[in-house]
């Protein structure tokens, strides 16, 4: 089979998708549901259909192309990503994966290939948590990781539920039928950058991802007393932001102090109430990401925030609510995929790592219902989640070409 990557074909989709966004270049933002992500979602609609792909939408905006194999009811095998994108993001996170795979399938359909099993792209809603609090919405409905009466509830910033923001998007039928049947799938791979520094600092091309690390997250809500900045003397105060700022550090040093390099966590977002020159803090609330390879561990660290939560809001008489929004556990890849991944790499004489995914992807949660893996290509200086966000075209079309041999391996 001669299988060939259309790399300039690949890299102006990549450029086109980048000018759908709320930010101004080089900087993407596409938050679930805008209308930057919905003209982003049939903009991709388009595309797959000009290659021939079968599309159909699920009730939360999870999108399924099909190449329908000579079995059809056969399982499929399934590759994607996510198109959305945190708040002046790049162009590269998720977008690899989805347009990657997208081109995978069309290099295959050139070569004269004709998958046994069908072949199905999937673009998964909501990979990001920016606008719902947790991350990967999509997958984690259709793996049965969260229920629907759960996700209906969910609401953003402004207070609109989950539920009305996805109708508003023309999106119908109940979340109850997201959750995808047993055995609809018989593989899952997702290309993506590595977002961190490794295949580039050992100068190899491609990472063959074994666990993908246990992220959690949580809300934290922080009410002390507001007043004049003036006259409220020192002694008196029950300042929310001071109250925040002891904590955010504890929560820093609850991650730096573990035994692990592995262990971390961040502080993201900090809403200042009411968020005047001259007013004392009186609300303050707080996003809480803290991540592991390691469960047990990172459970520790989300105790060690609680206790430290405790003894701030006793010593400085505020009130410090914690809400814990998602602690998931983390995810080993399949054996049969990763072997797959790695023939395909030896095919092509390409080079790999086995390496642990320290980012969460949609692939955490399909690794619950279905063999799973992941291919890393390298990107700059491992920068991700910023808009010199980078990975060449090179290493883009190599990723694309290994999931096309894959999606073949598996398919035939
Ligand atoms: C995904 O975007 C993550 O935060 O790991
Ligand atoms: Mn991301
Ligand atoms: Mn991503």
């Amino acid at each position: 089979m001669d299988l060939e990557i259309d790399s300039a074909r690949l890299l102006s989709e990549i450029e086109a998708l980048a000018l759908i966004s709320e930010a101004q270049l080089p900087g993407v933002t596409r938050i679930v549901f805008t209308p930057a992500d919905m003209r982003a979602r049939t903009w991709l609609i388009d595309h797959c259909r000009a290659a021939g792909l079968a599309v159909r939408q699920d009730a939360v905006g999870n999108i399924f192309a099909r190449w329908q194999g000579s079995d059809p009811a056969a399982p499929a095998v399934g590759t994607g990503s996510h198109l959305d994108a945190i708040p002046n993001a790049g162009k590269y996170d998720g977008v690899v994966g989805v347009l990657g795979g997208l081109e995978a399938i069309r290099a295959l359909q050139r070569a004269g290939f004709h998958p046994r099993n069908s072949v199905e792209l999937l673009l998964f809603t909501s990979e990001e948590p920016t606008r719902f609090g947790i991350g990967c919405l999509g997958s984690r409905l259709l793996s049965g990781s969260l229920s629907a009466d759960v996700a209906r509830k969910l609401t953003d910033r402004s207070g609109e539920s989950l539920d009305d923001v996805r109708r508003k998007a023309g999106l119908s039928g109940e979340l109850e039928e997201v959750q995808l049947p047993t055995g609809y799938y018989k593989a899952f791979l997702e290309l993506h950058i590595e977002q961190g520094p490794v295949l580039e600092r050992e100068r190899v091309p491609l990472g063959i991802v074994t666990k993908i690390a246990a992220p959690a997250s949580a809300r934290v809500s922080i009410d002390g007393e507001g007043g004049h900045a003036g006259t409220v003397l020192m002694a008196d105060r029950r300042d929310a932001l001071c109250a925040a700022s002891e904590l955010i550090l504890a929560i820093e040093n609850a991650a730096r102090t573990t035994s692990s390099i592995d262990t971390v966590a961040t502080v993201g977002m900090c809403e200042v109430f009411p968020g005047a020159v001259n007013s004392i803090p009186s609300q303050v609330s707080l996003s809480v990401d803290v991540r592991d390879t390691d469960l047990a561990r990172r459970d520790r660290v989300i105790c060690a925030v609680e206790t430290a939560a405790k003894q701030i809001s006793e010593r400085r008489c505020v009130s410090i609510r914690v809400e814990l929004l998602n602690a998931d556990a983390p995810a080993e890849c399949a054996p049969d995929v990763m072997d797959a991944l790695a023939a395909s790499c030896r095919k092509h004489g390409q080079k790999f790592l086995p390496m642990i995914s320290r980012a969460y992807h949609d692939s955490l949660f399909m690794a619950r219902i279905v063999p799973a893996a992941m291919l890393f290509i390298p990107c700059r200086n491992g920068y991700s989640h910023r808009p010199d966000e980078y990975a060449s075209i090179e290493d883009i079309a190599r990723g694309a070409l290994v999931v096309a041999e894959t999606l073949a391996s598996l398919s035939a």
